[in-house]
């Protein structure tokens, strides 16, 4: 050919992703049962019936990481999450003999944030105890409300005296404790909600989660929607949140997320950075970036048919590579939940891809005044704060994308 090659662009849409390293890995274990399910949850959670199972269920999950790792043979794991869920239902020796089993398995780092959800209903001193010598060192518990009438609008199997009995064996038992609260619940005035937030402070909770309620759909919330407040009331609920919130000493550092500096979730921002999650149990989802190319995954759902796809050692349901086109929007539906935002160099050292891959997303965001100017930092104006929804969807390009991992983490 004569004269100069065509500008070839190394970054063709077929370009496979180059990783200078792999983004740091998490391990994510889902506990799919709970007591009973409530009427505004979507997350995979299934009404027990009859006996838990937990010995199998375990056996199962250790036999599910055996299964996977060769997608991350010699990668250290930096934070275990067990959710579900209601992991608390598990009793303490079975999350022994899963913590036992992880550490046999895969490298964990030495100072690893190991986080177990624990719901109120579930609660006895002795087994908060025994999670904590099983080697989960931090306690995520889903109070949701410390009001009586609150807990029964939204269907939750434990009442306010539980809560609070919960709430002090939790800081009691663990230095590193959340609390999840849930806000703009039916029947709740401004009063209401502040009051909720000043019984956990009282706590002194080095986290707190609070989400105002969505009704999701497919649940009964959303077929049957309760009374809620008024989209001004649920405005200045957020307003007084954050506010009292920061007057006691907490960092808003990302949309539900509230930490004593240094306290933030080391396993959620892992997710909100684009690092790589490996997700075992039924229903958990992956993202795992290989040296060419990302790949996320689905497990089995329903924790009968997870069970026998384990054993047949196929427990993965769903597989798909993550596109370049579709990436961006990815790790931007991620970093921009993070008040701080992100390095810009971020971008490449997460998804494999310059930043140039989003530069006409970046400036019309930025010329929208959703973006911050700075181009060392991608990370929301107040106003895109505001919006934040609009300024994602900016990124968006083809069929929509799996939701993040964030706001109530599903
Ligand atoms: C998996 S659950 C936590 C552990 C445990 N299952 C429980 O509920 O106590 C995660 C959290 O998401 C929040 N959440 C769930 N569904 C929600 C909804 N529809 N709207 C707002 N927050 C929700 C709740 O605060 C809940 O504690
Ligand atoms: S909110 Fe928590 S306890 Fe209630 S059904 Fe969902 S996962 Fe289970």
């Amino acid at each position: 050919m004569n004269g100069p090659a065509p500008a070839a662009s190394a970054w063709a849409p077929s370009a496979a992703p180059r990783f200078a390293a792999l983004p740091p890995l998490a391990l994510y274990v889902h506990v799919p049962w709970c007591l009973r399910k409530c009427p505004y949850c979507d997350f995979n959670s299934h009404a027990l019936r009859g006996e838990l199972e937990a010995d199998r269920y375990v056996d199962a999950l250790l036999a599910d990481l055996e299964l996977a790792l060769p997608a991350i043979w010699g990668r250290r794991v930096g934070s275990v999450f067990i959710g579900g869920g209601t992991p608390s239902l598990l009793p303490a020796a079975a999350i022994d003999a899963l913590l036992a089993g992880v550490r046999a398995r895969v490298p964990l780092a030495p100072a690893a944030e190991v986080t177990l959800e624990a719901n109120p209903g579930t609660f006895e001193r002795e087994k908060f105890a025994g999670f904590r010598a099983a080697g989960v060192n931090r306690l995520s518990l889903g109070v949701q409300s410390f009001d009586d009438a609150r807990l029964a609008a939204l269907g939750r199997v434990h009442d306010a005296t539980e809560a609070r009995r919960a709430a002090a064996a939790a800081v009691a038992i663990f230095d590193n404790v959340n609390f999840d609260l849930m806000v703009a619940l039916p029947g709740q005035d401004l009063a209401g909600a502040c009051a909720d937030v000043a019984a956990a402070l009282a706590f002194g909770p080095p986290h707190l989660s609070v989400y105002p309620l969505t009704l999701e759909p497919k649940t009964l919330f959303h077929r049957h929607p309760p009374p809620l407040p008024d989209a001004d009331t649920a405005a200045d609920i957020d307003d007084a949140v954050r506010e009292a919130l920061t007057a006691a000493g907490y960092v808003h550092y990302e949309v539900s997320a509230h930490a004593r500096p240094g306290r933030e979730c080391r396993h959620n921002l892992n997710y909100w950075q684009f690092g790589d999650y490996l997700g075992i149990g039924a229903g958990a989802h992956s993202k795992l970036s290989l040296p060419d190319r990302v790949r996320r995954e689905l497990r089995y759902r329903q924790p009968r048919q997870y069970l026998e796809q384990v054993a047949a050692g196929a427990p993965v349901q769903q597989a798909t590579q993550v596109t370049r086109e579709d990436i961006g929007f990815e790790f931007m539906l991620n970093a921009l939940r993070l008040a701080a935002g992100v390095p810009a160099a971020l971008f490449g050292e997460r998804t494999g891809y310059p930043l140039a891959t989003i530069a006409r997303e970046l400036a019309e965001a930025t010329a929208r005044g959703l973006l911050e100017p700075d181009p060392a930092l991608l990370r929301a104006t107040p106003l895109g704060r505001r919006f934040l929804n609009d300024l994602q969807a900016l990124f968006l390009r083809g069929p929509p994308a799996p939701p993040a991992p964030g706001g109530a983490l599903r």
